[in-house]
């Protein structure tokens, strides 16, 4: 029998409909060729719907997500809309409730990408980010006090749990031990500073290191990291680290594998339902002029394949963007420079797919 999948798009804001839409595309043409069905089920969610009505993401949205084998994401995000509303109201929303507690982020860089590294080559850039992404600064504890005079405070809690850390752990260790490759396990925190977090990271990564003798444990701070991740990528196999340590430099290792127009991430609960997404935002400026590069939100396609099982689709998804940017067909990453509009991307990822096969 067929397998059928259902997925929920939600386009959202800015650029994202236009990207999901090439996304979308080339997932119904790989699921042609590979012989399984995908079943979209489109969500409006975003800055629009939430100037008509005043609402982000409904309860009742949480439940039918809970049905659905996975979620596809564009961007949210809106110049009229105050920074946090669409934010924590739909993105983080998703993540908490749904309970995605691993964020993959992929740093790669493929053939013919123009790298802002020098001489740094795809050899050189291929490491995963695993950000933890249910807790830490970004669970929403925190307070204001005296709001608006001289003596105003603000706090914002980090919050790390065992349970949450290990988790999310244990994931790093599995993948470093699947990708086998350098056999590496990173672990990025600010233990120096940080001393109440950094410990419990450290010592939860040594005790779950005991049932991985293969893999070798490292610990970095993350302002070194920085360093690293632009001097010596090729140090690196898997990161582990924290919510917001993990979100910062996801955009320093997009920025190193070509940009954010290709950057691909995925919000994953193993044992529920995971939503993928390009990690880039909605670039209102570059909205409704069909030149934003679709290929991290049709890589991202590609990663929900591979967490549904079906290997083989994602693989030909990651080969035909290859094919387009090593062979030259798209000039540029960046809006407005590829040599063609984001639809005729979305086509020629769909012509390589079906000559892949
Ligand atoms: C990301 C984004 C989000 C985050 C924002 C939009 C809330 O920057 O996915 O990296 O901080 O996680
Ligand atoms: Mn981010």
């Amino acid at each position: 029998m067929i397998k059928t999948y259902k997925i929920g798009v939600i386009g959202g804001d800015g650029i994202g409909p236009e990207i999901i839409r090439e996304g979308v595309k080339v997932l119904k043409s790989v699921s042609e060729v590979c012989d399984f069905k995908l079943e979209f089920i489109k969500y409006d969610f975003g800055g629009e719907r939430y100037l008509k009505t005043g609402e982000t993401l409904p309860d009742s949205a949480i439940e039918e997500f809970k049905k659905l084998d996975a979620i596809y994401l564009g961007a949210v995000g809106h110049p009229d809309v105050p920074p946090g509303v669409l934010e924590k109201g739909i993105l983080l929303k998703i993540r908490f409730e749904l309970d995605q507690y691993i964020n993959l982020r992929p740093v790669k860089l493929y053939p013919g990408v123009e790298c802002p590294l020098k001489n740094k080559t795809p050899e050189d850039i291929d490491y995963v980010v695993v950000r933890e992404n249910t807790e830490g600064l970004y669970c929403g504890i925190g307070g204001n006090f005296k709001k608006g005079t001289s003596d105003e405070i603000a706090t914002q809690l980090s919050v790390n749990t065992r349970k949450g850390v290990e988790r999310c752990i244990r994931y790093a260790f599995e993948l470093a031990k699947k990708r086998n490759k350098k056999k590496s396990l990173t672990v990025v925190d600010k233990a120096n500073v940080l001393t109440y977090e950094g410990d419990l990271w450290r010592r939860t990564a040594t005790e779950v290191s005991k049932y991985y003798p293969d893999i070798k444990l490292d610990f970095a701070f993350v302002d070194a990291t920085c360093m690293w991740m632009v001097k010596n990528p090729e140090w690196f196999d898997v990161i582990v680290t924290n919510n917001m340590f993990g979100d910062i430099i996801t955009d320093l290792g997009a920025i190193t594998q070509g940009g954010l127009g290709i950057a691909a991430g995925g919000n994953i609960n193993p044992n529920g339902v995971s939503m993928f997404e390009p990690i880039h935002g909605s670039a209102p400026k570059y909205a409704g002029k069909n030149i934003a590069c679709p290929l991290a939100t049709i890589s991202a396609g590609g990663m929900m394949l591979e967490v549904l099982g079906e290997s083989k689709a994602s693989q030909i998804i990651e080969k035909a963007i290859i094919k387009s940017l090593s062979e030259g067909y798209i000039k540029s990453l960046e809006a407005g420079k590829m040599g063609m509009t984001t639809s005729q991307v979305g086509d020629l990822i769909v012509k390589f797919v079906k000559e892949i096969k």
